[in-house]
């Protein structure tokens, strides 16, 4: 279980996830894995990438540790903090071959957005931590926060708009599914998706 738990950097060192893996792989995270569902599949059909999943509420955390641990994955690691100041003062630069942010709070009162996880700071850093060529994928159910998410990156010269299903990056027939997705859809809620990648230089 050691092996698994990642402790967050301290204030002003900078991190390179890869640095935490003793195999060599593409390197991917994602933001907000809640009990670790998406992850956990991600990484036992990719068992050549490496997987950091970043999860804030401790009852998740310790709920997608134990299964981490249970499933006896080596190529993933969770983390327990604010992904944002992760992104924005510690994640380092190209080190990320793809990003999967899938439901995130969408704060819907206008007085709590300023608590949403994409602002300015967030997708400069995020767009910064990927490679050339790397993968973001987002999925959200809320429609408004889908909006705002899309009016910040849609103006980012680096990015370029692609299928969510890029054959480059989902190789296999078989997705994986998020928790809340399973839910919302089986609620039949719309589910927002859009994926981008990161020109080459
Ligand atoms: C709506 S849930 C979605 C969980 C999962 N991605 C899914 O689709 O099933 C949002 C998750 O993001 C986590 N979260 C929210 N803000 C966060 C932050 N700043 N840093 C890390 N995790 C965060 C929450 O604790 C929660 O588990």
């Amino acid at each position: 279980m050691e092996d698994i738990l990642l402790a967050p950097p301290e204030p002003e060192v900078v991190m390179n996830p890869v640095d935490c893996f003793d195999t060599p792989g593409p390197m991917e995270l994602e933001i907000g894995c809640g009990k670790g569902g998406f992850l956990l599949e991600r990484a036992r059909e990719h068992p050549d990438h490496r997987f950091l999943g970043i999860e804030w509420a401790n009852k998740y955390f310790k709920y997608a540790a134990d299964r981490m641990a249970r499933w006896g994955m080596l190529n993933v690691r969770i983390m327990r903090t604010d992904a944002r100041n992760f992104v924005v003062c510690h994640l380092a630069e190209s080190s990320l071959s793809a990003l999967h942010v899938y439901h995130p709070d969408p704060w819907p009162k206008k007085r709590h957005h300023k608590r949403r996880l994409f602002q300015e700071s967030f997708v400069a850093a995020a767009v910064r931590a990927l490679q050339p060529g790397g993968w973001w994928a987002i999925q959200t159910d809320h429609g408004e926060y889908f909006e705002w998410i899309q009016e910040l990156l849609m103006p980012c010269p680096q990015l370029t708009q692609v299928d969510f299903e890029h054959p480059a990056f989902v190789p296999t027939s078989k997705t994986p599914r998020t928790n809340f997705e399973v839910k919302y859809v089986r609620q039949g809620r719309t589910i927002y998706r859009v994926a981008y990648i990161k020109n080459e230089e």
